[in-house]
């Protein structure tokens, strides 16, 4: 019997490559998307040529409840088990405290914050059953103060205290860890120019950004490891040590 991922946010980027690591490890993937239709419908076209049946896309705006709640009802469908949940998707915008709207609270605690805690207790009985695991991507920057970031920032801490809550209310038979990443790749539509970039690269001790494989890589180590809950790895060539 075959494994089972549900990737949030997997049809580009950083979720695209944890995708391509379960399913290179015989899981089947559960590839989750809001817009990128044609993006997620390709990514597995790819894994079903090399094992059919391996993968499958399901389409939900975590901004919209409802929506949130067909995600866990058509992902348990699927295969009839969840071994594994990957929090990623999220939205990403600076929100200046004197432009801030409730519209952006919304929006952006829906894929950051709310969507990830209400995903994870809908897929609860089926986690349990398989001994699974939740891994929530935060990121580095919340530990610093992101200025113009207030509620990105909120969202994104929130995700990361809720990971230690439920890691001791979902234990023993349900591990949640988080992920945090430091400067892998640009914030969707923009490009860091060469000074920007030297810039950064200018803080991180291991002297580069990194790249999805490093996320990627780190997520299953950890999905992998039965004796870690609670933890958030900074995965961020040691930017957090500065
Ligand atoms: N990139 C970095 O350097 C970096 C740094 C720190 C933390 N992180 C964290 O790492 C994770 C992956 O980063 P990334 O840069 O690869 O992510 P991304 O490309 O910015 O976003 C991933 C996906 O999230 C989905 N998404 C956004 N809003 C959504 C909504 N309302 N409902 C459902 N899905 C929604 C989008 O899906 P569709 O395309 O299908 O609409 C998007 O493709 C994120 O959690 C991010 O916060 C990344």
């Amino acid at each position: 019997m075959h494994k089972v991922v549900l990737i949030t946010g997997a049809a580009h980027r950083i979720g695209r490559e944890t995708a391509k690591v379960f399913a290179e490890d015989g899981w089947n993937v559960i590839i989750h998307f809001n817009s990128s239709l044609k993006a997620a419908a390709e990514l597995a076209a790819e894994f079903n040529a090399k094992r059919s049946g391996s993968a499958c896309i399901i389409q939900a705006d975590l901004d919209i409840d409802a929506d949130v709640e067909r995600l866990v009802s058509e992902s348990k469908e699927v295969y009839g088990r969840i071994d594994a949940l990957i929090n990623n998707a999220s939205s990403f915008y600076s929100t200046p405290l004197p432009d801030i709207s409730y519209e952006d609270w919304d929006k952006l605690i829906g894929s950051n914050l709310k969507g990830p805690l209400f995903i994870t207790k809908g897929l609860t009985p089926m986690l349990e059953e398989a001994k699974g695991s939740v891994i929530n991507i935060t990121d580095i920057n919340i530990d610093k103060g992101l200025p113009g970031f207030s509620i990105y920032s909120a969202a994104k801490g929130g995700l990361k205290a809720i990971t230690k809550v439920l890691a001791k209310e979902l234990a023993p038979n349900i591990r949640v860890n988080a992920v945090a990443p430091g400067a892998i790749l640009e914030p969707p539509g923009k490009s860091w120019s060469e000074e920007e970039l030297a810039k950064i690269v200018s803080k991180i001790p291991l002297n580069r950004i990194g790249d999805e494989s490093d996320i990627a890589n780190t997520v299953k180590f950890i999905v992998d490891s039965k004796y870690i809950t609670g933890q958030t790895i900074n995965v961020d060539g040691g930017r957090s040590l500065a």
